[in-house]
């Protein structure tokens, strides 16, 4: 399978890496990763591209005289290797101009909240603390603002009052995993048309950009 080339950038755990192989590998999704590339030696976002023979690289920051400079290195290798779409899957780091020029409304990120509320780190506690009674996921194109591109696809889910951070992280990200993919899915579909901060899902499924779970209480 060919299809889409993406490159993913990420710092850790690297799950939503693992949904989006998992829906390649499904055939699911047309598209190939290129390269993942990490800011962290230790993230296991690089033993899951091992793990399926994926190009991977690990890029010191530190390296570097300055953000923009790192940033210009990160768009130099997606761009040697063809990427079409650059996926910030957990990828710990505002990006700097010198990618988001080479990849103009080509770069997608996850939030683990509706945004724009709670952007920013640990978006699922801040919404608990908040007293929020539905919180959820966000999947957006990137701008040079933290957490502030247009959105593609959200998907939300309550807050139970017996949540902990860890719990609704996990309920969160288990639609992390779904509406990831998708946003991809669409793109390469050539489904997605960014219009001012809208982007629009051409298309005729009304419920694309849209999922919203029932609670969840003994499920
Ligand atoms: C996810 O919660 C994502 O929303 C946020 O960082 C976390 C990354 O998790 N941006 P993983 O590395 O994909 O498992």
């Amino acid at each position: 399978m060919a299809g889409l080339s993406l490159g993913v950038l990420a710092s850790g755990r690297g799950s939503n890496l693992q949904a989006i192989i998992d829906e390649i590998e499904a055939e699911r999704l047309d598209a190939t990763i290129r390269i993942v590339i990490v800011d962290n030696p230790d993230a296991y976002a690089t033993e899951r591209a091992k793990r399926y023979s994926i190009g991977h690289m690990y890029i010191d920051p530190k390296g570097f005289i300055s953000r923009d400079e790192f940033f210009k290195k990160i768009a130099e290798e997606l761009k040697l290797r063809g990427v079409d779409l650059v996926i910030l899957a957990g990828f710990m780091r505002i990006v700097r101009k010198p990618l988001i020029d080479a990849f103009p409304n080509r770069i997608m990120n996850i939030h683990p909240a509706l945004l724009p509320s709670f952007p920013g780190l640990h978006g699922q506690k801040q919404a608990g603390d908040y007293g929020a009674r539905i919180t959820g996921c966000t999947v957006h194109f990137v701008d040079e603002g933290m957490d502030t591109g247009p959105v593609i696809i959200q998907a939300a889910v309550p807050v139970m009052p017996e949540d902990t951070e860890d719990t609704l992280s996990e309920r969160i990200l288990k639609l992390e995993h779904r509406i990831y993919p998708e946003a991809i899915r669409l793109y390469a579909e050539g489904r997605l048309k960014v219009e001012g901060r809208k982007v629009k899902v051409e298309g005729n499924r009304p419920q694309d950009g849209y999922i919203v779970n029932p609670p969840l209480r003994g499920a």
